[in-house]
């Protein structure tokens, strides 16, 4: 080749890249028409309101916070004047009461000026996020960058609205515990990914992580076991790390969260177990048990034949941990757990089976089921709704209940037929607790199974079996991470990065729009920078 044709295609690639902005925007907005030039920002760029609502407020601190964690300069914020024209230099925000989803936004990036319009809160939280996207990573530093890097964005017309309104991430803080300022990171992160619910596993057979006032012991005891499960499960000769692990969180503690995701329009939904999962309180109040016990917060895995004996004066522990719980948390959804409660204890006990004959139960699912109803008439009582594991189905489902389906799509789709409202979180596409890597040995332990990046990018939480009106019942879906295996931040990030961007997407857009490798192209030159750049570990097990 000789050196003209070379130097000119150099320049025609340049010119080539120049032309083209690039839109690194997960979850991937439904509509985005990319335009010529960008919006500079710079320390006169101002953000007009239309109201001076605290909601308000907390949606734009979602990209003030980064300019002033950078301490770049301060985003002024000023309220609009009557009938003011979207001014120059400014992010100018209307809200448009046409717009009925909350979550949706339209944002018109051009060369002079941006503009917002949104139906709420909410949807002017989720343009910021898309704002803080399209800024360069460098953003997401809390140190100064170099004077010369340009904070801009590319000109483009966005039009977007979350497919489901419900887009969740549960993490276990029974198994290992994270400490308040871990959780607020999580939550953070959750917002990056424009995921709204936050489903805070709180109590297992491990421990019990939440104060409730009236049964004091459950901080005391529950909280805390002796000793922790070393290496995997499955192994033979299983050997224990003897050392005093736990905690729990105060209610003062628990409000904080609350308020703190609510900041970030995320709400907490807490899991209070059911009549399985039990040890640790069962450790504190063995009268709550079949046998009497004595028995211990459990350092191992698995699943336990001790369980909750659904006594009279066990309800009364149930529904008064459930007044305190709900006097917490606002959420609409109060998860009362309901999986994996093994029957041989119910089966041999003569209160249980007394009362499976008081009331007419043909066998130990049934006296499930009145546990589930009661329950949710409980919580109903209390203005809110519970949501339970895909097991509440079994010996009858209460009304109202919400179904979360874990052990596959099939309990969705029965809960969704028979009119329930159903979260989709099936082991195969959402259990974040899985390997990366078919390759185990390069990888931290785990609890088994694979799930690749993109098994759950491919994840569709409405069976394609379900009729239109069945398919209104599927709210939405959700990750899950258990953390057996996971007792680190660190640990904890590994597993949900960057596989959390695959489900959000999977979440929030439409199926048409959906595509990997243009997920994995956004993700490895946009989104991964960003948490590089927050100092978030990832797996690259999926990113080569
Ligand atoms: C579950 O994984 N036991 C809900
Ligand atoms: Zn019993």
């Amino acid at each position: 080749m000789n050196k003209l044709i070379v130097t000119s295609l150099i320049c025609s690639l340049s010119l080539a890249s120049f032309a083209q902005n690039s839109y690194n925007i997960v979850p991937k907005p439904v509509k985005l028409k990319a335009q010529q030039g960008k919006f500079v920002f710079n320390s006169d760029t101002r953000i007009v309101v239309p109201e001076e609502t605290i909601d308000l407020q907390n949606a734009l601190f979602a990209l003030q916070e980064r300019f002033l964690l950078t301490k770049v300069w301060h985003l002024k914020i000023e309220k609009a004047t009557e009938n003011m024209k979207p001014a120059d230099n400014t992010i100018f925000i209307k809200f448009n009461p046409a717009m009925t989803n909350q979550e949706a936004y339209k944002l018109r990036i051009l060369k002079t000026r941006i503009e917002i319009e949104a139906g709420a809160a909410p949807g002017v939280f989720y343009a910021m996020q898309t704002l803080r996207q399209l800024l360069p990573p460098e953003i997401e530093r809390n140190q100064t960058p170099p004077a010369t890097l340009e904070l801009s964005v590319p000109c483009a017309e966005i039009e977007d609205t979350p497919r489901y309104a419900y887009r969740g991430i549960l993490l276990d803080v029974c198994r290992h515990f994270s400490n308040v300022r871990d959780v607020k990171h999580y939550i953070n992160m959750l917002a990056f990914h424009k995921i709204n619910t936050f489903h805070w596993h709180l109590t297992d057979d491990q421990g019990w992580r939440i104060e409730i006032k009236k049964y004091p012991k459950l901080a005391e005891i529950s909280a805390w076991r002796d000793r922790t499960l070393i290496g995997s499960y499955t192994e033979t000769g299983r050997k224990y790390e003897q050392r005093r692990y736990g905690g729990y969180y105060t209610q003062e503690e628990i409000k904080e969260v609350v308020a703190y995701a609510k900041t970030k329009f995320i709400t907490v939904i807490p899991e209070i177990e059911l009549p399985g999962h039990a040890m640790a309180a069962l450790a504190a109040y063995p009268e709550f048990s079949c046998t009497g016990g004595p028995f211990e917060v459990s350092g191992l895995w698995g699943i336990f034949n001790d369980v909750y004996c659904p006594k009279d004066i066990t309800f009364q522990f149930w529904e008064d941990v459930l007044s305190e719980v709900i006097s917490l948390f606002p959420s609409k959804y109060i998860h009362i757990g309901g999986d994996e409660c093994p029957k041989v204890r119910w089966e041999r006990c003569h209160h249980c089976q007394t009362k499976m004959k008081e009331l007419g139960l043909k066998d130990e699912h049934a006296l499930q089921s009145y546990v589930i109803s009661r329950i949710e008439k409980f919580v109903s009582s209390k203005g809110r709704s519970i949501i339970g594991w895909d097991e509440i189905l079994e010996g009858g489902l209460a009304d109202n209940a919400t179904v979360m389906s874990w052990r596959g799509l099939e309990g969705g789709i029965a809960a969704a037929r028979q009119g329930h409202d159903v979260i989709m979180t099936p082991t195969s596409f959402c259990y974040l607790d899985y390997y990366q890597s078919e390759d185990k040995k390069s990888e931290p332990l785990a609890i088994g199974g694979f799930l690749p990046l993109e098994k759950v990018y491919s994840f569709d939480p409405t069976p394609a079996q379900l009729t239109t009106e069945e398919a209104k019942h599927i709210l939405g879906g959700q990750a899950n991470l258990w953390t057996e295996y996971i007792p680190t931040r660190t640990g904890v990030e590994y597993m949900l990065f960057p596989r959390m961007a695959a489900l959000s997407e999977a979440v929030w857009t439409n199926k048409e729009g959906k595509n990997f490798d243009d997920f994995k192209n956004r993700l490895k030159n946009g989104t991964v920078k960003h948490y590089d750049a927050l100092d978030v570990t990832y797996s690259k097990s999926n990113l080569k």
